[in-house]
């Protein structure tokens, strides 16, 4: 195959990025941008707002970054789905906007299955099963007759949404996650949560409103609250990966999405894996939130799908993981 390199452009929720990596799979530059909150979740057109003013700035940095000329790049890449659309739409019109300057072709991607091909990448593992914790996104997925299937997801929000809509009630912004992260390490004592597995299928809607209520009450120390809640919730997704473990039979683990940042929850998700005999591999921080690393390296993977006639590519919001047929394995 001839050396090729490959921006790609991550807009899906709050995160503008851009990523450059060649074909051998080095990562070239991995630039972003991330709108946050003092209080109070995402507002999609506040964040599309932030994107349309960072994402010219954050492509010039990455392309600095990389020490190329624009012209040395040969492909475009970009999140087509799932995500806010006014969000997508914004990563979209600048990816279709490089391809006609650079008269080089462009390839939509999956983002959740960007997430789990970056982590094959750069932790080497060969066949996991991926415990994807995001903001929207909750799922246990693994490669199984040509897809990638997902085997247990969340029935209602993703983890991350949740952990923030947890904060956004105790009064920090967004993101919620390493708020509670940093006021569980202060919990003492452990307040029982309903703990919701179903089969390998979780559920934070009813955890959610149990936690509001109990902040309401005034009974509870926020510090045991959150303490409890992460114990309760990474309980319940190590279970359900470890299922998913052994319903396929693989012997390695990948985390993948915002979530898996938390040190606690790498230390369930290891612990685990140790007591079975299996392995657990996480990448660095910088790669397991939304970037465009990722998508540069799924362009490059999905390089025979990338085409100079752009009209008719569009966004894919609601695009799931297992709609892919994935040919480059
Ligand atoms: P996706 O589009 O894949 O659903 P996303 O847009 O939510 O992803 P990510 O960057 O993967 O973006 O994850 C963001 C989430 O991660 C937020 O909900 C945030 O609160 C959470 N998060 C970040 N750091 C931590 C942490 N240390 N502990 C727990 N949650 C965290
Ligand atoms: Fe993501």
């Amino acid at each position: 195959m001839k050396p090729l390199i490959c921006l790609g452009i991550e807009s899906t929720a709050h995160t503008f990025g851009a990523g450059i990596v060649a074909s051998k799979g080095k990562v070239l530059a991995n630039v972003k941008d991330t709108y946050t909150t003092e209080k109070g979740g995402i507002h999609p057109n506040e964040a599309k707002e932030h994107h349309l003013k960072a994402a010219d700035d954050v492509i010039l940095q990455a392309i600095d970054d990389a020490k190329i000329k624009s012209d040395e790049i040969d492909l475009i890449s970009f999140s087509q789905g799932p995500g806010l659309a006014p969000c997508l739409v914004v990563g979209m019109e600048k990816a279709k906007e490089l391809s006609r300057k650079l008269k080089k072709p462009l390839v939509g991607v999956n983002h959740c299955i960007a997430h789990l091909s970056i982590g094959e990448l750069l932790t080497k593992c060969k066949d996991p099963v991926l415990l994807y914790v995001s903001g929207a996104n909750t799922q246990v997925i693994a490669y199984e007759a040509g897809k990638y299937r997902i085997f247990g997801e969340t029935l209602d929000n993703g983890c991350g949404n949740f952990l923030d809509g947890f904060a956004r009630h105790l009064g920090f912004g967004f993101p919620g996650g390493p708020k509670i992260y940093e006021l569980a390490l202060k919990g003492k004592n452990f307040i029982e949560l309903p703990y919701v597995v179903k089969g390998m299928d979780v559920s934070f809607g009813g955890i959610l409103t149990n936690l509001k209520q109990k902040i309401d009450s005034g009974k509870y120390k926020k510090e045991d609250l959150s303490y409890s809640c992460q114990e309760t919730v990474f309980a319940m997704l190590v279970e359900v990966a470890e299922r998913a473990m052994a319903h396929c039979n693989k012997h390695e683990l990948l985390l993948g999405g915002g979530v898996c940042c938390n040190n606690r929850l790498k230390e369930m998700a290891g612990i685990m894996c140790k007591e079975r005999n299996a392995e657990c591999f996480i990448p660095e921080n910088e790669f397991l939130v939304d970037h465009g690393a990722m998508i540069a390296w799924q362009g490059i993977l999905e390089r025979n799908k990338a085409t100079k006639k752009i009209s008719s590519i569009d966004i894919k919001p609601y695009e799931r993981t297992d709609d892919i047929k994935v040919d480059w394995r």
